[in-house]
């Protein structure tokens, strides 16, 4: 069983639709070393950045909420097909972390998106969305080593699963 996080209350962290004005907000967030340094991820260019979010806004088959704390834009979550998977990512701002806010957003997610099979990919390394997983019920299926691409730099990920 697992334990409400203790530093928001429960109400605070929101998901809602996300809007034009939440994209800058969304950009800094992803050009932030350290959090790139922990999802082992390259940051997207300017230009990558718009024609992600053009994409992923204009896809009825993608689930992209932003997240938020009071009135304020902490991060954002989907769920998306990935390799020909239904699959779920997030990524809250650095100063916000640690206050049980994405173990919140994936809780809320999982209860507006009933499909299932989901699944998770994630560097090994990267303890903290590891535990969020699992926290929210994801099992690991497997360990594996995946080669360097445009996006991501070569790394040890895992692969979770929560049927
Ligand atoms: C990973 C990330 C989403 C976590 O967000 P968050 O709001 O801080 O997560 P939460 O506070 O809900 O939960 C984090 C959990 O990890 C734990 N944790 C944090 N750092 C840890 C570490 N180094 N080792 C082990 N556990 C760790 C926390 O204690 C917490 O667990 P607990 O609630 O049982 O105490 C956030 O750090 C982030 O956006 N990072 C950059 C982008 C990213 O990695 N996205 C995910 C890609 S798969």
């Amino acid at each position: 069983m697992t334990s409400e996080p203790s530093q928001i209350p429960r109400d605070k962290a929101l998901l809602r639709a996300i809007t034009p004005a939440d994209l800058p907000v969304f950009y800094r967030h992803q050009a932030d070393p350290a959090s790139n340094s922990m999802a082992v991820v390259h940051p997207r260019s300017r230009d990558e950045f718009d024609a992600f979010w053009d994409r992923v806004l204009r896809d009825p088959g993608i689930t992209a909420r932003a997240i938020v704390v009071g009135r304020e834009t902490v991060g954002h979550i989907s769920c998306f097909q990935m390799d020909g998977l239904d699959a779920v990512g997030y990524w809250i701002a650095r100063e916000h972390w640690g206050r049980g806010i994405a173990t919140r957003a994936l809780g809320l997610l999982l209860s507006e998106v009933p499909i299932r099979p989901l699944h998770a990919r994630v560097a090994r390394s990267n303890a903290a969305s590891i535990r969020v997983l699992a926290r929210c019920g994801f099992r690991l299926t497997v360990f594996r080593s995946a080669p360097a691409d445009d996006r991501f730099p070569a790394c040890e990920e895992a692969l979770f699963v929560l049927d």
